[in-house]
């Protein structure tokens, strides 16, 4: 057995966390659960940190919850924990997440590559919710996010068959973000995770937060959230440092404030 669920380092200002149980797949159960949660966390509050780049090994991104850790759980153990709920502070990190995948993106391991911002994956990776085949549905957000990536007729192919789905066809349908080569997902992820990291740091947060606002209301709403954000950022002395750096054509030197 690994002795740590996931390994974590920090690359310039990327955080990167590596989910580390090879002999399961990576399957995602509690102790890498609270290990992914408190690592992102973690880097959160690391105001050096500008991005995190998930990921797992060339054969597993993750393929599933721990299947063997649920088996025998009953309807009210499950009720009561409110199993998957801890998840959600994964999805309330602020910072820029972005998910490097190969290999298999099962049930929980494509729910969990949904929780990112952005997916990057090879040909070679696989995409799907099999819940069905096990009796279940999908428990980590599969029917949403999956449905709100690649709308509803794809979304139910996938959950109602359980059927895998390859790198170059979850590119096509917009789930994941770019395609390229299975031996390059990682070194892509940490480049865009660099990249984002060259910017300022809270107007990269009020920019995951504007788009993140589109998925929970109205167009009207939306559209006032991003204008008002946009009106504060005058606040900051990056913008005002962005502006001059382009009226000076030199690169900005952001300060995060
Ligand atoms: N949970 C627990 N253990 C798992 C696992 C999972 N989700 N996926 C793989 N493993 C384990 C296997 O049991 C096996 O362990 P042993 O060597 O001790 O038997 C080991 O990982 C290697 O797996 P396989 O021998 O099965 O490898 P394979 O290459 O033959 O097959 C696979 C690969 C097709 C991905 C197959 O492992 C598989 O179907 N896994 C389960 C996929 C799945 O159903 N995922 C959904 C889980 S439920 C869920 O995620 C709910 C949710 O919405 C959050």
């Amino acid at each position: 057995m690994s002795e740590h669920v996931i390994l974590t380092e920090i690359v310039g200002r990327v955080g990167v966390i590596r989910v580390n149980r090879p002999e399961a797949l990576n399957a995602l159960n509690l102790a890498i659960l609270h290990a992914v949660v408190e690592a992102a966390e973690a880097f959160q509050n690391d105001p050096n940190i500008m991005a995190i780049v998930i990921t797992g090994n060339e054969k597993a991104f993750a393929a599933g919850a721990d299947i063997k850790e649920m088996a025998d759980k009953s309807y009210i153990e499950m009720h009561q924990s409110d199993w998957f709920s801890g998840w959600s502070r994964f999805t309330e990190i602020r910072l820029p997440m972005i998910a490097a995948v190969n290999g298999y993106a099962l049930g929980g391991g494509c729910e969990l590559a949904m929780m990112t911002d952005m997916i990057i994956a090879g040909p070679g990776t696989k995409f799907g919710q099999p819940e069905i085949n096990l009796g279940v549905i999908p428990g980590m957000g599969g029917s949403q996010r999956l449905t709100r990536a690649i709308g509803k007729s794809k979304a139910m192919d996938m959950v109602l068959t359980g059927r895998m789905m390859d790198g170059e066809e979850a590119e096509r349908a917009g789930l994941v973000a770019r395609l390229v080569d299975d031996n390059n997902v990682f070194d892509t992820a940490m480049e865009i995770a660099q990249t984002i990291a060259s910017k300022s740091r809270p107007v990269v947060m009020a920019a995951k937060e504007a788009v993140n606002t589109a998925f929970e209301t109205s167009l009207s709403q939306g559209l006032l959230v991003e204008r008002r954000a946009f009106h504060a950022l005058f606040a900051l002395e990056d913008q005002k440092e962005g502006m001059e750096a382009f009226s000076n054509k030199r690169k900005a030197e952001f300060k995060d404030r």
